[in-house]
């Protein structure tokens, strides 16, 4: 099934048309900026270009960065505050004029690689922890997602965890590789605690140099990085729409109630 994944992130915006059976991207991607302020309004109108360069008219699968049930949003950490409480899927879904599935970020990377990427066949707990602008949490026990664990957020030396060890910390303080390796490793070494999970998957855009600070984590349980990469969000999104279809029978949480 063919399905357009939507990746909404602090900075970027991307999508690209996903077969949710082989977990590809079968077009290019399409990167265009986060509006600012990233208002609901303004991230619409975004996500219906990158529909409309796709000339898509099918269902729409959508990350978002914060606490997302039933396609409305509770928590917008890292993204405008008047996101908190929109029911993210109807706008979106007003904008592009299709069916839209709203899902949590870390949540839809996490699925996209126990599906198609670095826990692919594996059981057990898994733990996906994205490294970005904050941290997200994804939570899958034998292949069943647990969402909203939102872990990014869990007391690390006096506040939250995400303002300590994410990838956007090491930027602005620039931190070395070592200095923030540390902190990634406390982070870690505190979920575990919790946790026990059997492997921990590091996805964000950091992923991507994993051999400057992976192979020096000490907590126990295995660290691998995401494999597919940037892509997972994209990915992760577009099978949240057959998650929802198994689930409900439908094609999206918003239906089309008007086209633009
Ligand atoms: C948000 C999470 C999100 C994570 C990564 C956190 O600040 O609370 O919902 O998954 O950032 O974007």
């Amino acid at each position: 099934m063919k399905v357009l994944g939507i990746d909404i992130g602090g900075t970027g915006i991307k999508g690209a048309v996903v077969d949710t059976k082989k977990g590809h991207l079968i077009t290019d991607r399409l990167r265009l900026l986060t509006p600012e302020p990233a208002t609901p309004d303004a991230v619409g109108t975004t996500v219906a270009e990158i529909a409309k360069h796709f000339e898509w008219s099918g269902p729409i699968g959508c990350t978002f960065p914060g606490v997302v049930k039933g396609g409305t949003v509770f928590t917008a950490a890292n993204v405008d505050k008047s996101w908190i409480n929109a029911d993210a899927s109807r706008i979106i879904s007003d904008a592009t004029g299709c069916p839209v599935t709203m899902v949590n970020d870390a949540d839809a990377a996490g699925e996209a690689e126990t599906r198609f990427g670095a826990a692919r066949g594996k059981s057990g707990v898994i733990m996906t922890i994205t490294l970005g602008t904050g941290i997200g949490s994804a939570l899958m026990i034998d292949g069943t997602l647990v969402p909203n664990t939102e872990l990014g957020h869990l007391w690390l030396r006096g506040g939250d965890a995400e303002k300590w060890a994410a990838a956007s910390v090491r930027e602005r303080l620039e931190l070395d590789w070592p200095e923030w390796t540390a902190r990634v490793d406390e982070y870690l070494c505190s979920v575990e605690k919790l946790f026990w999970p059997d492997l921990f998957i590091i996805g964000g855009g950091v992923s991507k140099k994993a051999d400057k600070f992976i192979p020096n984590l000490t907590c126990h349980t295995p660290v691998v990085a995401a494999s597919l990469r940037n892509a997972a969000g994209i990915v992760g999104g577009a099978l949240a729409v057959n998650r929802h279809r198994e689930k409900h029978g439908t094609d999206g949480q918003s239906h089309v109630s008007k086209k633009k």
